[in-house]
Order: C-alpha cells, then sequence, then structure tokens
C-alpha cells in the first residue's frame, strides 16, 4: 500500500537529535529457522522491515538511514542465496523506487556495486540518477560493501592524488579520507544499530563509526519496525555522546 506522500523534512530538528542512522540487518535466517522455513522466507521477510523502517526513518526526521544489504564477505554464501539476495533487492529497487521518488527520498549505493551483475548496475544508477536531486532523506544501501575495501580504494584515491602532485603526503587530512570513501557527503554517523544479538561490526563503516553510538539488539531483522527505531533513538537520546571533551 502507497504511503501518503510527505516530501518535506519535519522543519523543526528532530528530539532525538541524529541525523544519521546506520543499521546491520542481520538474523533473517535464524528469523526463518525458528518458523521451519527455508532462508529466502527470512530474506523476503527482511524486505518487509526494510520498507516499514525507511518509512519510520522519513517520519521521524533522519536525514540519512544507511542499511548493510550485502558485505564483501557475503559471496561465501551458497551461490543460490547469492542469486536469492540479489534478485530480492533487484525487485525491490523496481517495485519501491516510483515510492521513494514521491516522497522525495534520495536513493544511494555505497560499496563495490560495480561488481555486480551489468544489468543490476544499471538498474542502480537508474535510480540513483533519478532520485539524485531530491530533496528529502538519503537512503544508502550498502552493497557489496565492506569497511577494508572501502579503506583500500581510499588509500589508493590519495595516493594517486599525491602521484599527481594535487596534494602533498603532509597535507592529507581527515576530510581529505572522508571524501575519497563510499559515504562521501553523507552526514556523520550518530548511531549505528546491530540486530539479531550479535555484537561485532562485520566490516561495516569502521571509519564512520569512530564516534558512532553503538546499540544492539536481539531482536531479529525482520521483526524490527517504526516502534524499534524509535526505542533505539530514545536510547541515543540518552547517551552522552563527549567526543573526548568533558
Ligand atoms: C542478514 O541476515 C542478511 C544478510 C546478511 C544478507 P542473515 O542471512 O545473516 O541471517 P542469520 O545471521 O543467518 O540469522
Ligand atoms: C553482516 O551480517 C552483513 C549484513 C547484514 C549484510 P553477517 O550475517 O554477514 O555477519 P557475520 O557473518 O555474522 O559476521
Ligand atoms: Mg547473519
Amino acid at each position: 500500500m502507497a504511503s501518503k506522500a510527505k516530501p518535506d523534512l519535519p522543519s523543526a530538528a528532530p528530539v532525538h537529535g541524529a541525523r544519521h542512522v546506520a543499521i546491520i540487518m542481520d538474523g533473517n535466517g535464524r528469523w526463518a529457522k525458528k518458523r521451519f522455513l527455508p532462508r529466502l522466507a527470512g530474506h523476503r521477510a527482511g524486505v518487509e522491515a526494510v520498507r516499514r523502517v525507511a518509512r519510520a526513518a522519513r517520519d521521524l526526521g533522519l536525514e540519512c538511514l544507511t542499511l548493510y544489504a550485502f558485505s564483501s564477505e557475503n559471496w561465501k554464501r551458497p551461490a543460490t542465496e547469492v542469486a536469492d539476495l540479489m534478485a530480492l533487492l533487484r525487485h525491490f529497487i523496481q517495485s519501491d523506487l516510483d515510492e521513494f521518488h514521491a516522497n522525495g527520498v534520495r536513493l544511494r549505493v555505497i560499496g563495490n556495486y560495480r561488481a555486480l551483475d551489468a544489468s543490476l548496475v544499471d538498474l542502480i544508477e537508474g535510480a540513483m540518477a533519478r532520485t539524485a536531486g531530491n530533496s528529502g532523506p538519503v537512503i544508502a544501501i550498502a552493497l557489496n560493501y565492506g569497511a577494508q575495501d572501502e579503506l583500500v580504494r581510499m588509500a589508493q584515491t590519495l595516493a594517486r592524488r599525491v602521484a599527481a602532485g594535487e596534494v602533498t603526503a603532509e597535507e592529507i587530512g581527515i576530510g581529505d579520507v572522508d571524501d575519497a570513501l563510499y559515504t562521501a557527503g553523507l552526514p556523520p554517523l550518530d548511531l549505528l544499530i546491530r540486530t539479531s544479538g550479535e555484537q561485532r561490526l562485520s566490516n561495516f563503516m569502521l571509519w564512520q563509526a569512530a564516534y558512532a553510538e553503538l546499540y544492539f539488539t536481539d531482536m531479529l531483522w525482520p521483526d524490527f519496525d517504526a516502534r524499534a527505531l524509535e526505542m533505539a533513538l530514545d536510547a541515543f537520546r540518552m547517551r552522552d555522546r563527549r567526543f573526548g571533551g568533558l
């Protein structure tokens, strides 16, 4: 069901104070297993959770929601599961892009998505181009994303800039690193959520998480919803972010 168009961000800053939330969406397989269903059923239910949470993020006034959908390590899974995940992603972009666009969402894909199937690359680039001029929140989908890969690419980019004489090694600063990452231009990461009870980053946003608040919940990703996001933001609001100061 199409939700009501809400192209504009709320004018007042949202009470939770978070601009950028990222989620490691974990637990689809265990959700399915508990129900004696195939893992694919868990991934399908996970897509429904993505829809709910993307709408909630908009309603809650987030500037950016980054979702870890497929890691650079997830290729280790059986080829059938990888194919299922890619098919779900393709279908998700095809079916939901109109709603995102109507609501002013900017879709962004981070990670080495160019290594994916050519038709999927075209679909992703078309979706990003179509929504690039929107003024609403960014939904960033991390696809074939690995933070170590991202940092290697950053080092290569900066090495090339030094070799070309654009900058000296000594001049390189934090901003240059930021600009050479997949996340260039996105707001600083405030809150990093991981579902399913695992307490690790699994190669996600290692640089960006430097001062993010971490929030772990036992809830499995397909059970996550607007209320769960609000609870995480409530917890975030109570944190004392000191950034090394007093
Ligand atoms: C998260 O769920 C989805 C992806 C990593 C693509 P999992 O598939 O990792 O689910 P579990 O961890 O096996 O329960
Ligand atoms: C992290 O989940 C990757 C995504 C959510 C896309 P995994 O299920 O792949 O992580 P590990 O293997 O438990 O660390
Ligand atoms: Mg997992």
